[in-house]
């Protein structure tokens, strides 16, 4: 049976979570940063929990899987595995775990609409589709506003 643990993000999680972040799928259009930003980011985790409530390491086997984190404001969970550790069930267990954890009213999950992995996921888990988030880039807003 697979050994799943869920550890509290560190500073000795600076290299693991950036190279994490740099796997992300293009179309995601995540803010870029840089290690120096992702030590401020774990620094301020660690001293005051300003923008997560909880973030840990998913641990399987020992070895660092993935990261799951919960927003303060809106309840919302990132979730993210290295691919060798995609497609054998270990985000369904460690969110469930997550989500015990880290008792609240309701949480809220924000997917692209081309990432089926992650829908699947959360659809298994009960969540229900409430919304749809719309996005521009700024250099494509109307200019032609009438005098
Ligand atoms: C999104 C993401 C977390 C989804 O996780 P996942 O690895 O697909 O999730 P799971 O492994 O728990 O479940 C998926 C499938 O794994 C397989 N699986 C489940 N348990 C298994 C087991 N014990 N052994 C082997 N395979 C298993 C099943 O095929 C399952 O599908 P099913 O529920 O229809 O049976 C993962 O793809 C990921 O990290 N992607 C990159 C980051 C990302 O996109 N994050 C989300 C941003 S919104």
């Amino acid at each position: 049976m697979i050994d799943i643990e869920l550890k509290s993000v560190d500073e000795k999680d600076i290299q693991f979570t950036f190279d994490l972040y740099q796997l992300r799928d293009k179309r995601e259009k995540a803010e870029p940063i840089t290690l120096e930003s992702q030590k401020t980011f774990i620094k301020n985790y660690v001293n005051d929990k300003s923008v997560f409530e909880s973030w840990v390491i998913v641990y399987v086997d020992k070895e660092k899987a993935g990261t799951l984190s919960l927003r303060h404001s809106n309840g919302e969970l990132g979730y993210y595995f290295l691919p060798k550790f995609q497609n054998k069930g270990i985000a369904s267990i460690s969110l469930k775990k997550f989500l015990k954890l880290n008792p609240r009213e309701y949480y809220t999950v924000i997917v692209d609409n081309h990432n089926t992995h992650s829908i699947h996921l959360i659809e298994k888990l009960g969540f229900n589709r409430n919304g749809i988030q719309y996005r521009i880039e700024s250099h494509d807003i109307p200019n032609d506003i009438p005098k």
